[in-house]
């Protein structure tokens, strides 16, 4: 009888245990995932706190949107949305090549210092750059879209992690594997290049391969259309200041729209690695899949699908739940 009953209270426990464990699990999985209106009760004014600071910048300087939408791509591809590419260290992320160029860290900082002052430990950095992102697309005249919140910062920056950024001359192969390894689709990979580089410049810095050395022998990317070709080199002569910059949707740099789409298939793509996009089959239909063709479709769908893409983009790798931290500063672990 005794033993009886020892057995059924340790086979209660047994199931307790376990019914602790699973819910455990469940509380993890749930803790990894981002949500709508993370700060709804925590920090009511985050969103808005956020589309104030992106406002006032790009209305001081239109060129601030692109800069953040860029920044916003960068810091998911390198240890996930975690706000990494915010730290400043010696031997961090900043440094590395590809992410030469870099800038609206100082829209980033302003939005977290009023944040600091009214919710004090609560938004993360990374949190700020994914809404700010989406602010600067929407202040572009591109779509607007509910960003789910919930990210932590990250404590590692380096610059050998960056390694494995997408170079603006790598091949269609070596692009969209470096997309898939962050489990982008090639549907989300085209549409995140074109959609990104609908707004913003490049500096010349990125072009003198393209324009007069392509394969080594002083020549140009046969990809380019011989009509604009003339007009990219008279932008980037050679030997000339590597910071001038040019617009990288020909025609309409501070406009989200779909001229992109066109220029890139008819040859007008300015940076090589969107020149690249019709090398690949899948990356093409994507591209024609918007421009004309039997089923048109829309300027509103390709802005709708790239912002679908971006809430995807924002999901890589991050950090919830317990994980990281909540910067105090964005430039610095606490
Ligand atoms: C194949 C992948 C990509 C490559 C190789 C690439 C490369 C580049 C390069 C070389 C520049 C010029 C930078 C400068 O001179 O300041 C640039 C600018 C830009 N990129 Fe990308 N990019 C890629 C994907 C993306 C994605 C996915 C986004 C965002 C969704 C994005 C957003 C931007 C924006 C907004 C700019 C303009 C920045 C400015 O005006 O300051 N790019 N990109
Ligand atoms: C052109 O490319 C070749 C091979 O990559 C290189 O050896 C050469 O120095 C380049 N020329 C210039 C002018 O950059
Ligand atoms: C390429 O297409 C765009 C429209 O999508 C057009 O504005 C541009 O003039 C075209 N360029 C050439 C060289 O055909």
């Amino acid at each position: 009888m005794l033993c009886f009953r020892l057995h059924t209270s340790a086979l209660l426990i047994f199931h307790l245990i376990l019914l602790l464990i699973v819910a455990s699990n469940g509380q993890q999985q749930q803790q990894q995932q981002l949500q709508l209106g993370f700060y709804s009760q925590s920090c009511p004014v985050a969103e808005v706190t956020v589309r104030v600071a992106v406002k006032q910048a790009v209305e001081a300087d239109k060129s601030a949107a692109a800069r953040l939408l860029r920044l916003s791509f960068h810091d998911c591809f390198v240890e996930g949305c975690d706000g990494s590419i915010l730290l400043e260290t010696s031997d961090g992320e900043r440094q590395a090549p590809g992410n030469a160029g870099l800038g609206g860290f100082n829209v980033i900082e302003t939005a977290k210092s009023r944040l600091e002052s009214l919710c004090p430990g609560v938004v993360s950095c990374a949190d700020i750059l994914a809404l700010a992102a989406r602010d600067a697309v929407a202040l572009s005249n591109g779509p607007n879209y509910d960003v789910p919140t919930g990210r932590r910062d990250g404590r590692v920056s380096s610059r050998s992690l960056a390694n494995n950024l997408p170079d603006v001359n790598d091949p269609i192969e070596v692009l969209t594997s470096k997309f898939r390894a962050k489990g982008v689709s090639i549907k989300d990979f085209v549409l995140l290049s074109a959609g990104g580089h609908t707004i913003g410049t490049t500096a010349c810095f990125f072009m003198p391969k393209r324009l007069y050395n392509f394969t080594g022998r002083s020549d140009s990317d046969p990809a380019l259309n011989p009509q604009f070709l003339p007009q990219l080199k008279s932008k980037c002569p050679p030997g000339g200041n590597v910071n001038d910059r040019l617009a990288l949707d020909w025609s309409s740099e501070f406009a989200f729209d779909d001229h992109i789409l066109g220029n890139i298939l008819n040859g007008s793509a300015v940076l090589a690695s969107d020149a690249r996009l019709v090398d690949d089959r899948g990356a093409r239909q994507v591209l024609e899949s918007y421009v004309g063709g039997s089923e048109k479709k829309t300027t509103s769908s390709f802005g709708a699908d790239f912002a679908e893409a971006m809430v995807r983009m924002g999901n890589i790798e991050v950090k919830t739940g317990s994980q990281g931290e909540i910067r105090k500063i964005c430039s610095k672990v606490n």
